[in-house]
């Protein structure tokens, strides 16, 4: 049976990962924070069917002896690399601990395989945001990056960290560069659940509008059920390499309102007020991935559409509310 370690494990990604793995026969672990398993009812809410399935250890991003003891404790066949600060936003109110947390948590994580592991098989969170001010329409593996928030500036050094340990120590080191992915489990500030979760609130009466920035904004939105196949995949080649994985359709963040406000019998144009502090100091204006060669190489394939995705994004969220009025979304108006 295969050992794998999902660091993120609480994200949206780790829990369809780990699902996925459980579902290949594999023992999966996962690296949490200790703050989270001090809070497991609030901390876990996407793990709590996986729990008696997995194994947990406490570990931050910040801390070396932590990863490093981890590695010293346990073997595992592959490390599946998902921690982050994930918000761009956030990105740019605080640089500081995003590259920290991004970059440095990245370094640990690599050297502590090498020393203690080197056959252990190492994915890395890459992401389309590292093309930024895109350089070519669509983007590839061999695409310039020119990424535009501290967000992005850490998964370039991610990456390329990632490749030099490939490189330099011959160790098996893959990252997908994955465009975003959603579902009924994405993080309520980012703009598809902030949408989705808004219309359900509106629906049942328990909000009157949305507030967003930038409307024009174009994005390859993919499933995360989808993607977690892909990161799987490219651990299981001959030789380590680099993918791009996205859908290959852009939209704007207008066409996704449109879509989630006419699921739930609305037209968004009656709800959504643009509010300028949801703008961004340097915008990613247009993503859209050409993954031929996860195709070609790798086999993988969206069963996703944009439709389905937003339809059952919205299901969920219209659900939810029904059952719960004061469900966190009223994060979703304060955070952008
Ligand atoms: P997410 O839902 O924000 O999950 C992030 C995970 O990282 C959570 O488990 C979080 O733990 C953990 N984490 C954050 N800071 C940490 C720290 N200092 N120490 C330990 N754990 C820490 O993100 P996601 O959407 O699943 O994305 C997974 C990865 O893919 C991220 O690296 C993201 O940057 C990258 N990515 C995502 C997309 C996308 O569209 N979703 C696209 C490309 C790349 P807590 O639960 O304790 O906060
Ligand atoms: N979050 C948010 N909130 N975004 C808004 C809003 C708002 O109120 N209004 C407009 N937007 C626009 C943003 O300016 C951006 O252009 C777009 O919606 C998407 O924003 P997010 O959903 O926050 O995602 P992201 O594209 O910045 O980053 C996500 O995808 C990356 C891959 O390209 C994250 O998952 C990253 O972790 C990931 O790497």
């Amino acid at each position: 049976m295969k050992k794998a370690l999902i660091t993120g494990i609480t994200g949206q990604d780790g829990s369809y990962l780990a699902e996925h793995l459980l579902s290949l026969g594999y023992e999966v672990h996962g690296f949490v924070r200790r703050v989270a398993l001090e809070d497991p009812t609030r901390r876990f809410t996407r793990l709590d069917h996986l729990l008696e399935r997995i194994t947990l250890h406490a570990a931050s991003l910040e801390s070396y002896p932590s990863i490093f003891h981890i590695f010293s404790k346990h073997s595992f066949d592959e490390c599946y690399h998902l921690a982050a600060q994930s918000f761009v936003a956030e990105s740019f109110a605080d640089g500081f601990s995003t590259m920290n947390t991004n970059i440095n948590g990245t370094h640990y994580v690599l050297a502590a395989i090498r020393e203690l592991q080197p056959g252990c098989r190492f994915y890395f969170a890459g992401s389309s945001e590292m093309f930024g001010k895109v350089r070519e329409t669509p983007q590839t593996e061999t695409t310039a990056f020119h990424p535009r928030s501290p967000y992005g500036i850490s998964k370039v050094a991610g990456f390329d960290l990632t490749r030099n340990y490939r490189e330099a120590y011959g160790m098996y080191c893959a990252s997908g560069i994955l465009f975003n992915h959603e579902s009924p489990r994405r993080g309520y500030e980012f703009v598809t659940r902030k949408i989705t979760s808004t219309v359900a609130r509106i629906k049942a009466g328990h909000a009157s509008e949305l507030r967003l920035g930038n409307l024009e904004a174009k994005r390859d939105w993919g499933h995360a059920a989808d993607y977690v196949r892909a990161m799987h995949l490219m651990l299981q080649q001959s030789e380590p390499d680099d993918y791009v994985v996205a859908t290959g359709e852009t939209h704007t963040v207008q066409s996704f309102c449109e879509r989630a406000f006419g699921k739930a019998g609305l037209d968004y144009r009656e709800y959504v007020k643009i509010d300028e502090k949801f703008y961004r100091p340097a915008e990613v204006d247009l993503l859209i991935g050409d993954s031929s060669k996860a195709h070609r190489e790798l086999g993988w394939e969206p069963r996703y559409t944009f439709e389905q995705l937003v339809d059952e994004m919205v299901e969920t969220d219209l659900a939810e509310a029904a059952g719960s009025a004061d469900a966190p979304h009223t994060l979703a108006g304060g955070i952008s």
